[in-house]
């Protein structure tokens, strides 16, 4: 790896986080999806995002499949690589909310400590935790990539929920059982947080 960079100094910039966001009449945030894969973390924030941008709110989505086509393809899935994985959407999300967005990610993110890892990078109130908690067992019902039958078979190695871990949340500010709930009422709950928690203006 390279050598860490010496001699920065961090620069106080004239226009702040404050003033892009009131531009915007929004309060910026990240809505952190997390579960298993399959449980509906993308369709969720998917139309949620569309939902949110629909009534003028300027959001980004950061997904899980193009993120590791780009930023990350240089990531697998070993505990390491999917907590450099989790670091990188990190601090790629904060700067969006540096930048006055509401940011909506879609990663499983399987380990606690890597997601209070990203909690603990931004301030206060930032990091909203939505735990799709879709159990394993619907979440293989579905099946729409056909990977945990390849698990199953042994063709995938490590993989989340079958022969690697998930560790779910235990204090996520929203849960939602998809398995229960429908994409658009489990969008109407988020959207009602967001409006009760004083997000959206
Ligand atoms: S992680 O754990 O947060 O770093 O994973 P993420 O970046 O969200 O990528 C998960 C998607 O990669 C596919 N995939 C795997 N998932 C879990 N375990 C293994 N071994 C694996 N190999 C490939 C899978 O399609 C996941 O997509 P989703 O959208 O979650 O179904």
């Amino acid at each position: 790896p390279a050598p860490r960079a010496t001699n920065i100094t961090w620069h106080v910039q004239s226009v702040d986080k404050a003033g892009r966001a009131a531009l915007k009449h929004q309060k910026p945030c990240i809505l952190w999806f997390t579960g298993l894969s399959g449980a509906g973390k993308s369709t969720v924030a998917n139309a949620l995002e569309g939902a949110l941008h629909s009534r003028g709110y300027h959001t980004y989505l950061l997904d899980g499949d193009n993120v590791r086509h780009g930023l990350n393809k240089n990531l697998g899935f070993s505990a390491e690589d999917r907590e450099e994985n989790i670091r990188r959407i990190g601090e790629v999300a904060k700067l969006f909310v540096d930048a006055g967005i509401i940011v909506l990610t879609a990663f499983i993110s399987p380990y606690r400590r890597d997601r209070e890892m990203v909690r603990g990078i931004v301030e206060e109130g930032e990091f909203i935790e939505v735990f799709v908690s879709t159990p394993l067992e619907v979440c293989e019902a579905r099946d729409p990539k056909g990977l945990y039958k390849k698990a199953r078979a042994g063709q995938i190695r490590g993989f989340t929920g079958i022969d690697d871990p998930y560790e779910p949340p235990e204090n996520p500010e929203i849960t939602l059982p998809t398995d229960r709930k429908s994409v658009e009422e489990s969008v109407a709950q988020i959207l009602g947080e967001l409006e009760a928690r004083g997000y959206l203006k």
